[in-house]
């Protein structure tokens, strides 16, 4: 895979500087940061160099090297605050050992998560089950206490493998706690079926299924899951990649997303017509949810980048909870938007092809999380703690935003 990365002459083109005069240029910016004011690349010219690629090159015209942070909107500065740092935490490159499934859990200061299922460097398929791991923040705070303010410096926390019992097959997805669970969601393999699950963080790491039918029928290969904030009923994502990723059998259902009420254990769709819907989070008062749509992304079928890449919003109708009013929320200009999360002050985070990028409530992109690989998912370990999966890596920025509202304990 080729990997370029993009460049064009940070020039502001004059017709905006005369117009506008709203999005100033910061006067100072923080460490390990980079802005790219919009008007500075709007017009490339009939020499320009334009990127043919969403999934093989990158838009960092300063050539600056990661991780750090690309800010396109002054508002990004809010979210990052004066002093943030960015560092890669752990890392194995023979193994995508952190690929989604990012749970927080406040009363060990842990980070749970999951490899990659059936995907590249995942080590995992129709014959074997993939990993849960976790990592320890404090050992995370250890490891960067010393490290020179604004250095980016890596350092190699070890990730701790959980050992779970057998019913839980594929790990995907997961979120919480609740009640103290991690809620895990599994595709499932070869003929196990995916299901939902709440597991013990501590050992023994005993597990409860909730779920692992409709009606009678396996789903697809359950994918990503978050709580609803006003009812914590359960919502979740079910898309064809364990077949794309060749360890499930043919789909039998449509891509759709589901809900699930925990008290009286009905289950059924409340949102559909997607080509791949993937991540999925709410708004903290619950009254907005987002779904990813990361149908450019084909498993062995391959990318084709003229399919979506998109999150759409929703109005969470307050008497059916079924999602309403569907609309372009973003489309990412690199990769696919894979996992999300939304802040306390209800920005958006997308896991994409190049690092982690973020928009306000109004759909603007403020900034990224600029890593120059995928990230397919990301955590708020508590406020001012973002936990980024890269696959072989993991990520930690400290900045000012706080987490929003995943967690029922
Ligand atoms: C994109 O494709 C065009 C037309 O094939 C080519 O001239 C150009 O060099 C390509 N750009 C990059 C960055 O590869
Ligand atoms: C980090 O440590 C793990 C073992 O915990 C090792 O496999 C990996 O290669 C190390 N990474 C680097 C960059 O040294
Ligand atoms: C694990 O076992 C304990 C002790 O029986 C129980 O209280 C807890 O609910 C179980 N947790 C799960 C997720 O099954
Ligand atoms: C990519 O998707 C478009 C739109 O569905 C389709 O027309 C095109 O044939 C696809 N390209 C490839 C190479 O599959």
């Amino acid at each position: 895979m080729k990997l370029s990365s993009f460049k064009v002459a940070l020039t502001v083109a004059s017709h905006f500087a005369c117009t506008s005069g709203q999005t100033s240029v910061p006067k100072t910016l923080p460490p390990q940061s980079v802005f790219l004011d919009p008007r500075s690349f709007a017009v490339l010219g009939p020499n320009g160099q334009f990127r043919n690629s969403s999934f093989t090159e990158f838009f960092n015209p300063t050539s600056r090297k990661p991780p750090f942070f690309q800010i396109f909107d002054p508002d990004f500065l809010d979210i990052l605050g004066p002093t943030p740092s960015f560092h890669e935490v752990a890392s194995n490159a023979a193994f995508a050992f952190a690929h989604e499934a990012p749970i927080y859990v406040p009363e060990t200061d842990e980070v749970f998560f999951a490899s990659n299922d059936g995907g590249a460097l995942g080590n995992s398929d129709l014959t074997h089950n993939n990993q849960v791991g976790k990592i320890s923040m404090q050992a995370v705070e250890t490891a960067l206490q010393d490290l020179k303010a604004g250095s980016g410096t890596a350092v190699n926390v070890s990730v701790t493998e959980v050992v779970l019992p057998d019913t839980i097959q594929m790990t995907n997805g997961g979120t919480g706690p609740l009640k103290s669970s991690l809620v895990l969601i599994t595709s499932g393999r070869g003929p196990l079926p995916p299901s939902i699950a709440l597991v013990n963080p501590n050992a023994p790491h005993n597990v409860t299924v909730l779920l692992d039918n409709f009606f009678g029928r396996q789903f697809n290969s359950l994918n990503d899951i978050k709580i609803h904030p006003a009812t914590g009923a359960l919502f979740f994502t079910d898309v064809t990649y364990g077949f794309l990723n060749h360890f499930r059998p043919e789909p039998l259902m449509r891509n759709q997303v589901y809900r699930l009420d925990t008290t009286t254990g009905a289950v059924r769709v409340i949102a559909t017509d997607f080509d791949k819907c993937n991540g999925i989070a709410f708004t903290p008062d619950g009254k907005i949810a987002y779904i990813t749509d990361t149908g450019a992304n084909s498993g062995f079928l391959g990318n084709n980048q003229t399919e979506p890449a998109t999150i759409y919003a929703f109005d969470v109708d307050p008497k059916t909870q079924v999602f309403l009013n569907r609309r372009i929320f973003a489309y990412t200009d690199t990769g696919i938007p894979d996992g999300v999360q939304v802040d306390a002050a209800g920005n958006v985070y997308a896991g994409c092809g190049d690092g982690v990028q973020v928009w306000s409530p109004a759909g603007t992109l403020l900034g990224k999380f600029f890593i120059e690989t995928t990230s397919a998912n990301m955590v708020f370990a508590g406020d001012g703690r973002l936990v980024i999966m890269a696959e072989t890596k993991i990520f930690v920025a400290k900045i000012a935003a706080k987490e929003g509202k995943v967690s029922f304990p």
